[in-house]
């Protein structure tokens, strides 16, 4: 196994050897600690049982797929199945599963007894790239997604690219969203590489390993190198929110039939136009996203069934907004956030907003 970094106790490793070192490793972190396995029933029937032999599990609990199950009542109900089993504070709880069992298990853990440890093994692109780094846990609510949750390292994030064999193409897309985001934020080299990768990326055969690991690890580097850097420099990390306030704001307006990696494509042109429309960057930026956005076979335009208005509104609504103006993180170049000295989230008026939304 390659250790690739430490980040806030977490050891990162993607991982180039079969589960049964997943195993091992826990047990040399956690000696006489018991594995329990969240997984939703999805990944249970693929992975489940290979992975509970691997870690010799004492249990695999599981829920239904998807982010309805991202809730306080399947919070309680598996911390009621934990508490039935009598587990105890010598338990490890490892998400294997997507962003979904990742954010849920991590709140599990964060809370069961006070805390217990937690092992990310992240399965979906999305969850390998973004949702397993940095901490973050939590839960939905009737007002919004993840508005209840807490931080809660994991000891280990196992990152096996050989998972997403069994990822359907659709699910590759929404990691490739984020992917190209980590290109235009941190990495003018990584979005090249992307944009040359992306006939084998998108192809409905599975990713062949070295692409697998490079992919990984590339945007593992990125997302890790931000989260670190936000402990110095205030705010580094709300340039992870490139694409997503605009992004947010379509989703929610199209009742979630736009996906999130759908929804931050369309975004990250939005606000990449925004970028130009405000003098920062160059006209060459969105023209570049576009290209690989499209190569992605991701959308670049507003469905044209949206109300432009209720975009907006729904801008003011997005949790980076304060006091009036909306902060956006924006490129100046690509792989250059701007507002570097300044701070990375740019207050920007309403008017510029409404334009480039009209212009979409
Ligand atoms: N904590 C964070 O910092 C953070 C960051 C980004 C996103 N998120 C959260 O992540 C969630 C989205 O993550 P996601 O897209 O992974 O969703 P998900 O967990 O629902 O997984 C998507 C689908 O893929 C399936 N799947 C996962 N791995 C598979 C595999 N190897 N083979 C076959 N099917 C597989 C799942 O069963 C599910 O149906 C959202 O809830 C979002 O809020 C959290
Ligand atoms: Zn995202």
């Amino acid at each position: 196994m390659s250790v690739a970094r430490t980040l806030h106790g977490a050891r990162i490793v993607i991982a180039q050897d079969p589960p049964e070192a997943l195993g091992r490793a826990i047990a040399a972190q956690w000696p006489a600690h018991r594995v329990v396995i969240l997984a939703d029933a999805t990944v249970a029937a693929l992975h489940g049982q290979r992975m509970r032999s691997a870690l010799a599990a004492d249990a695999l609990l599981t829920f239904p797929a998807g982010e309805a199950s991202k809730t306080r009542e399947m919070w309680a109900a598996l911390t009621d199945a934990l508490l039935a089993r009598g587990c105890g504070r010598d338990t490890v709880l490892v998400a294997l599963g997507g962003g979904v069992t990742g954010d849920l298990a991590g709140f599990i853990a964060a809370t069961y007894l006070r805390g217990v440890p937690f092992v990310q093994c992240p399965t979906s692109l999305l969850a390998m790239i973004d949702a397993a780094i940095g901490g973050k846990s939590g839960v939905d609510t009737p007002t919004g997604k993840n508005l209840v949750g807490a931080i809660h390292h994991p000891g280990i994030v196992w990152i096996d690219p050989t998972f997403l064999a069994t990822l359907p193409l659709a699910a590759r897309r929404e990691g490739l969203a984020e992917a190209i985001k980590h290109g235009v934020i941190a990495d003018a080299s990584y979005l090249e590489w992307l944009h040359a990768q992306m006939p084998a990326l998108v192809d409905a055969a599975p990713l062949p390993r070295e692409t697998a690991n490079e992919l990984v690890e590339r945007s593992v580097a990125i997302k890790g190198a931000v989260v670190a850097a936000d402990e110095r420099e205030a705010n580094r990390r709300q340039v992870l929110n490139f694409g997503h306030t605009i992004g947010h704001a379509i989703e929610q307006v199209s009742g979630y039939a736009v996906t999130h990696g759908e929804a931050v494509a369309i975004g990250m042109v939005a606000e990449a136009r925004l970028a130009v429309r405000l003098g920062l960057a160059a006209a060459s930026v969105p023209e570049r996203i576009i290209e690989v956005v499209r190569a992605a076979g991701l959308p670049i335009a507003l469905p044209t069934s949206l109300d432009r208005d209720a975009i907006l509104a729904a801008t003011r609504q997005d949790k980076k907004a304060r006091a009036g103006t909306v902060r956006y993180a924006l490129p100046a170049a690509i792989g250059q956030m701007a507002g570097a000295a300044q701070g990375y989230g740019i207050p920007v008026e309403e008017p510029a907003v409404r334009q480039t939304i009209a212009e979409m």
